[in-house]
């Protein structure tokens, strides 16, 4: 079998599961690694055997490169992949898309054009609790969703800087309004309410220290996701669906610690799972490579959670008022040529 060539731009936490899950693979290797901080690129890339670069820029221009895994932090977004794009580069995309939503309305809609391969880290999509999950609500569909990621201020530097982060909605909370979206549907309507308090451990941050979104679905089903980042550490990170009959929890304690809880009349099912969700998307996406199989989440998918997160994020913002997902994708998209606002 011919060997894949990989290469990596940021080499932070996530680039380092990824990585891992990759060396594990007989048929791939990992040629090059990019981050801002060169001392942590060469770190990483001397662990693999690849050549390291400051520059992402530079790596995609300088390497011949089968896909490019980009897990740089939200503000970072759009200059890879517009480079990735130009050279038809299959990509993978970590969570969130970007920051803000033109600039992965605009990066979507050179991705449709050009019919290029991608895949986004929405992990939890690729898990067999979820999946075991879904096959339940297609019988009996969910007609109440209550999430709630309710955490610690991650101790990235870029986290706690709306500016840079986009906040916790769109960078953590995001996970869960895709798991909504598959589990229940589309969502059609948001409105958000949010509030910031000082704290004197982050006397820098602005990042909104909770927040509760209202969601309305296409199917009818309707749902309040509640975020908050002022904890001591992680305490509830997960979704509650509420069907005819049928109580299904799903939790994430860690990336490899997953719960699916399923209540109904036949009694209490808990299931307890340390799959490697990031190992199976990144096989999912090189087999998709190799075959033209399917991905577990296409960009173009991942923009419809993208832009549920950003319009309730406006929403919060604004004060609480409410937007039709649609109608905020469509005005926030750039005509052709035109800049991301
Ligand atoms: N799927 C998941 O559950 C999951 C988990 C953690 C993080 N993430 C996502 O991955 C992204 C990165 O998070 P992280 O925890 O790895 O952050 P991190 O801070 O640990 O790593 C980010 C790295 O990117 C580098 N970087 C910044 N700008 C760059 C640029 N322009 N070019 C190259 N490198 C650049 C930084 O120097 C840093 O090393 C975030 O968007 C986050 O939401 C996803």
């Amino acid at each position: 079998m011919s060997r894949l060539r990989v290469g990596c731009v940021g080499t932070g936490f996530i680039a380092g599961q990824h990585l891992a899950a990759l060396a594990g693979f007989p048929d791939v290797d990992i040629v090059a690694v990019a981050d801002a901080a060169r001392d942590r690129a060469e770190d990483v890339a001397q662990r693999y055997q690849a050549r390291a670069y400051d520059d992402g820029l530079r790596m995609l221009e300088t390497e011949e490169l089968d896909a490019v895994w980009v897990c740089v932090p939200p503000f970072a977004h759009g200059p890879v992949e517009d480079a990735a794009i130009d050279r038809r580069l299959p990509l993978f995309v970590e969570k969130p898309l970007a920051m803000d939503l033109p600039t992965a309305a605009q990066l979507a809609a050179r991705i449709r054009d050009t019919g290029l391969l991608t895949c986004v880290g929405y992990h939890w999509r690729s898990l067999d609790v979820v999946e075991q999950a879904a096959r339940l609500l297609r019988d009996t569909p969910a007609q109440l969703v209550t999430g709630a990621w309710l955490d610690r201020t991650p101790a990235a530097p870029w986290w706690s800087q709306r500016s840079s982060s986009g906040g916790q909605l769109v960078e953590q909370t995001t996970h869960l309004v895709d798991l909504a979206r598959l589990l229940v549907g589309e969502v059609d309507r948001v409105q958000a309410l949010e509030a910031t308090v000082a704290r004197e451990a982050w006397p820098a941050a602005d990042v909104p220290t909770a927040s509760a979104v209202l969601l309305s679905f296409r199917s009818g089903a309707i749902g309040t996701i509640s975020s908050s980042c002022v904890l001591d550490r992680r305490r509830q990170v997960g979704l509650r669906l509420v069907a005819p009959g049928r109580l299904v929890d799903i939790s994430e304690v860690g990336l490899y610690d997953h719960t699916l809880r399923i209540a109904d009349d036949s009694g209490e099912q808990v299931v307890q799972t340390d799959e490697n969700p990031i190992a199976r998307e990144d096989r999912a996406f090189l087999d998709a490579l190799r075959t033209g199989g399917d991905v577990p989440v296409t960009y173009e998918d991942a923009l419809r959670t993208h832009a549920v997160v950003c319009a309730a994020d406006r929403s919060a913002r604004d004060g609480g008022i409410p937007l039709q997902v649609d109608g905020f994708l469509a005005e926030q998209t750039p005509s052709p040529g035109e800049a991301p606002k």
